[in-house]
């Protein structure tokens, strides 16, 4: 059976602040959804929330791209987006950019990750989503899962997986794509995909089988607006076991935390912390940033679960690490490599203060 999986989010409203969702919004999601099962539109779907940042994971038959289900998504954070305005939550609609919906929900705001495939005798799905980072932020984890021995021991011993995957990498600001097969061209990726802010891995594929393993939401919203809209809170879908790495190697790089850029202001690099769905409430500093995993089987396209992956003990470790890098990190204040480089940061004040000042600057 082919079946799309369409995970659509966007922040429509903040509660308190930028830290969590109202429960009122995934309601509300939660019954456009619903309509949208009954018409027979969905197979299945799924809300939650990641931080601020409203989830809607949905199964269909409408393929990739589909008008129909972009439309029913933005529809749906359309309605929500009342809902949080009756409540005067933060930041109310602020990831819904355009007017009024044109046809594709890409480069509207909302960030999207799609696959269709063929549902496998046992179909296991993997659905990572973060606040308070940018979509690079995926960079190194899908290179450990699809790339790294070290992390994923069934590219060593694993017959179907030895011949390796490929990597659809994205440059979002010259709006380009190259593919490169790993392990061979390993080398010349990390080139590119070790510059997550510019670079993002797309997709991933099986090499042997050309099957559809891993897809990210790539969009930067501040280069959509034009402005700082907040980060882009970014989305991942990666399929595992048999052919794709085991559930334990799909999650083990978050084990170890990195530094991702994002947290306060979308202006700093801070731990990208991994938490149960639950405990995605960034606060302190807005922050730090934060990954949670829904883990799926899916049964003809529905969705079974979700399991909050990350809300096993055994991540207790990583949490306490991102709480220590969070501690180091924040001792900089306001100086790099806390805050950004100029040219990435969110917010800035640099234009006015220059302008300002620009009659007291002298030759050296
Ligand atoms: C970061 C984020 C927050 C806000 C900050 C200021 O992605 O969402 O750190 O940037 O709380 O928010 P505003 O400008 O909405 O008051
Ligand atoms: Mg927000
Ligand atoms: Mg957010």
């Amino acid at each position: 059976m082919s079946i799309t999986l369409s995970v659509i989010k966007a922040d429509i409203g903040g509660y308190v602040g930028h830290s969590d969702s109202h429960p009122d919004v995934l309601a509300e999601a939660g019954e456009c959804m619903a309509r949208a099962k009954k018409e027979g539109l969905l197979v299945d779907y799924h809300v939650t929330k990641c931080g601020d940042d409203l989830q809607l994971i949905m199964t269909h038959q409408h393929g990739e791209e589909s008008e129909k289900i972009h439309k029913l998504a933005w529809d749906t954070f359309v309605d929500c987006t009342e809902v949080a305005k009756k409540l005067k939550l933060h930041g109310a609609g602020q990831d819904l950019l355009a007017d009024a919906f044109s046809g594709n929900i890409r480069g509207m705001g909302p960030g999207v990750a799609e696959m269709e495939f063929e549902e496998r005798a046992a179909e296991t799905i993997i659905i990572f989503m973060a606040d308070k980072t940018s979509s690079g932020a995926w960079n190194m984890s899908l290179y450990k899962m699809f790339a790294d021995p070290f992390n994923t021991i069934g590219l060593v011993i694993a017959e179907n997986m030895h011949g390796g995957f490929a990597f659809e990498v994205h440059d979002i600001k010259e709006s380009k794509k190259i593919t490169f097969n790993a392990p061979e061209e390993i080398y010349d990726m990390l080139v590119f995909i070790g510059a997550p802010s510019r670079y993002m891995v797309k997709a991933v594929y099986h090499r042997d089988t050309g099957e559809i393993a891993a897809a990210s939401s790539t969009q930067k919203l501040a280069l959509i607006a034009g402005r700082y809209v907040g980060k882009d809170d970014p989305v991942c879908i990666v399929r595992s076991q048999g052919q794709f790495p085991a559930v334990g190697e799909v999650l083990e790089p978050f084990s170890s935390p990195i530094l991702v850029e994002g947290w306060m202001r979308g202006s700093h690099m801070g731990p990208l912390m991994p938490v149960s769905i639950p405990d995605s409430t960034p606060t302190r500093f807005d922050g730090p940033p934060r990954v949670v995993a829904a883990g799926f089987q899916l049964s003809d396209g529905k969705l079974v679960g979700p399991r909050d992956m990350f809300a096993d003990k055994s991540y207790d470790h990583a949490r306490e690490q991102a709480n220590l890098m969070a501690d180091m990190m924040r001792r900089h204040g306001p100086f790099e490599p806390h805050r950004l480089p100029l040219d990435e940061m969110e917010y800035t004040t640099m234009p006015q203060v220059m302008q300002k000042l620009k009659g007291r600057f002298t030759d050296l």
